[in-house]
């Protein structure tokens, strides 16, 4: 029986198939072809898209054609200020800042404090506000040039992002929000109305320069949903259609399902002390045979191991000895307790310099944030 599993800008459950999304939500595969014109222009493939991380797209070759002829794009991405930030927040900005550094592309971040609050029963306006401020600082570590990158809460620059709302509004009945979103009549009308302010960003710097600009949007597939009547809407509103790259979701530590705030055991948050990281990924579900006597007979399952899973996200430049582990696992001839111990020093060492840029990141601030 096919494994169910759900994927919603909310909810991500079960074991996702993304070859199967693909086609449910009516995306492109990034393909060898794709993969060739982006090295063209990046010198070198980035980590995510060797390793498919990054898998999928929406007119991502129309971006590379304008492109191409001379037509600058801009980067769009998010996120819901509900908590800190973890590693699976950073594994789209990483990306985003590779973009930003290739193509020269300027940035517009958009903070949710309106959508946390509307969403979430158990968060108030101040909690989510107070976290945009403490989610940008996880964003400027990531490296972003302050001339081209302009982050903004949507509660605080809601002048200029309300205008754009209320033309995209209009043209969405609530018949299509209720088949994208699956909202029903215990939806608080905020929540109705929330779309069309995720969807405004895809407009904005084209108005606030007074001509079309291509936007580009990198974010995991959850987010996908958004970006349907925002497209269907452009047009008709005089904009190019937004085009979106997506990747896969970064897993927790414990079995199965991506890393989620909801589950801290299992979630490795930015603000953690390298200390605590390491104790999580020391406790982390692998793909070891029940007892060290069994794995080195029987071998383990790398195919199912968060560890190994999280290998590919953090050993850059180590395809080889990738392949290496994959095999010595499977032999039985490396133990889980090893691989553990090697991932928690990786993550340490990642949180420790990330931490020291975060720290950083409060002198400049407002050098990021966009005001209206
Ligand atoms: P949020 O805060 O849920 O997530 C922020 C970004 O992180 C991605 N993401 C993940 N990526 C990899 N592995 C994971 N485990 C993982 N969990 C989350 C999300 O896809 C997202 O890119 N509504 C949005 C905020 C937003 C936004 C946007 C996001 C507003 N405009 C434009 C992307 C693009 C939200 O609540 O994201």
């Amino acid at each position: 029986m096919p494994k169910k599993f759900v994927v919603t800008p909310w909810e991500v459950k079960g074991e996702v198939d993304y070859d199967k999304l693909i086609k449910e939500f009516g995306t492109k595969k990034i393909d060898d072809a794709l993969l060739e014109r982006i090295e063209k222009h990046a010198g070198e493939l980035h980590l995510y898209l060797k390793r498919g991380i990054f898998f999928s797209h929406r007119d991502f070759d129309w971006i590379l054609d304008k492109y191409e002829k001379g037509e600058k794009f801009y980067l769009y991405t998010g996120r819901g200020p509900s908590g800190n930030t973890h590693i699976g927040h950073l594994v789209p900005w990483i990306f985003t800042k590779h973009l930003q550094d290739v193509f020269g592309a300027e940035l517009y971040f958009q903070m949710t404090d309106d959508e946390k609050f509307l969403f979430k029963r158990d968060i108030d306006l101040k909690t989510s506000m107070g976290f945009t401020y403490k989610n940008a600082l996880d964003v400027i570590a990531c490296g972003f040039d302050p001339k081209k990158t302009f982050i903004f809460s949507d509660i605080e620059y809601a002048k200029t992002l309300y205008k754009i709302g209320v033309q995209v509004a209009k043209h969405i009945t609530f018949s299509t929000a209720k088949a994208v979103f699956g909202f029903t009549n215990e939806n608080n009308i905020g929540t109705i109305f929330f779309p069309a302010i995720q969807a405004a960003p895809c407009f904005l710097p084209s108005v606030l320069k007074g001509k079309n600009i291509p936007c580009l949007i990198p974010a995991a597939i959850d987010q996908d949903p958004y970006w349907r009547p925002s497209r269907d809407v452009a047009p008709k509103l005089g904009f190019y259609k937004p085009a979106q790259i997506h990747c896969k979701f970064i897993p927790g530590l414990g079995k199965g399902g991506k890393m989620s705030a909801s589950e801290p055991e299992t979630c490795i948050f930015t603000t953690d002390s390298p200390e605590v990281a390491g104790k999580k990924v020391m406790n982390a579900f692998t793909g070891g045979a029940g007892t060290v006597k069994e794995h080195k007979e029987k071998g383990g399952e790398p195919e199912i191991c968060t560890i190994y899973n999280y290998y590919r996200f953090f050993f850059e430049g180590a395809d080889k000895r990738l392949e290496e582990v994959f095999h010595a696992c499977k032999r039985g001839e490396l133990i889980c307790g090893e691989c553990k111990g090697v991932l928690a020093e990786r993550v340490k060492k990642f949180l420790t310099e990330h931490q020291k840029k975060r720290e950083k990141a409060k002198d400049v601030i407002q050098d990021f944030m966009l005001k209206d």
